[in-house]
């Protein structure tokens, strides 16, 4: 596995596999690898790419002040070794003064989809992903690139992202890859200690008490989102942000009958902010 720290050696690796016909996938991530990382360098396989890279960058601009970038957890040895046996051919580690050298002043912002859910709580949050992930595009030129569905805003941040701009990448969402209680995996799982682990749960009860509904028949909805923000309302440790269904694709609001929703929830569990959603109907 290559590993490759400045823009321009990732754009030399990327010049070098394009010019050999390789289709290259990327992987971008903030690091502290779990299952659900592993998950998406499969994917990106299973997209057909034949080169793959993977990015590890602790990006501060979609850190809002107070947030938790300083302490975000950090691991790069065990990381490497992970990409290592995944089959990763070229690991991405710029430093911060890489990727924003003195002067640096331009972002971008996606409008929109930024808007809500976690955009509200985050202000900045998006641009600074759109930010770092145009910049990921622009140096390792992918064919494809990978994401989680756990970060759905985002996802949907991206995808515009990249239609907008005309990178021309493809983007492929992998599935949430869950802890046997149902806790969707996240590096920031780390922050959640005895009870308050135990209470996490709450997040992906309300939204499996939403799709159990849903079953059934259910298919307004505002009831479909309250039910899963019921179950995060009822756990004494747990501080519900939100709980709102959306178009699937668009991501609007939706309220009333539906054939399609996307549930989407964040709350604050001790020290943690978690997100977590579900798509019904699709
Ligand atoms: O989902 C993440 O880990 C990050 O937001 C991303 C997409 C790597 C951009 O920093």
């Amino acid at each position: 596995m290559e590993r490759l720290v400045t823009p321009a050696a990732m754009r030399a690796w990327a010049d070098a596999r394009r010019a050999e016909g390789a289709r290259i996938g990327l992987v971008p991530t903030m690091g502290y690898l779990h299952d659900g990382h592993v998950s998406l360098v499969r994917v990106a396989k299973e997209a057909g790419s034949e080169a793959v890279a993977a990015s590890i960058f602790v990006n501060p601009t979609q850190f809002g002040p107070g947030e938790d970038f300083e302490k975000y957890p950090r691991d790069e040895a065990r990381d490497l070794a992970m990409l290592d046996a995944a089959g990763v051919d070229a690991v991405y580690l710029p430093g911060v003064k890489d990727m924003y050298p003195e002067g640096h002043q331009t972002f971008v912002d996606v409008t929109g989809v930024s808007r809500g859910l976690c955009g509200a709580a985050r202000p900045g949050h998006f641009r600074g992903v759109a930010t770092v992930v145009a910049k990921l595009f622009l140096a390792s030129k992918p064919h494809v690139a990978v994401f989680g569905e756990k970060d759905y805003q985002q996802l949907a941040v991206i995808r515009a992202m990249n239609r907008d701009l005309d990178f021309g990448v493809e983007i492929v969402g992998a599935p949430i890859v869950r802890e046997e209680d149902g806790l969707a995996k996240s590096s920031r799982n780390v922050y959640l200690k005895g009870e308050d682990r135990v209470a996490a749960r709450c997040l992906s009860r309300g939204l499996f008490r939403a799709r159990e509904l849903f079953g059934k028949g259910e298919r307004d909805a505002g009831i479909l989102a309250g039910v899963a923000g019921a179950a995060i309302d009822g756990e004494p440790r747990a501080l519900l942000e939100y709980a709102e269904g959306r178009n699937p694709v668009t991501l609007a609001p939706l309220a009333g009958q539906v054939d399609a929703v996307t549930i989407l929830v964040a709350a604050k569990v001790g020290p943690a902010r978690l997100i977590d959603n579900i798509t019904l109907g699709k």
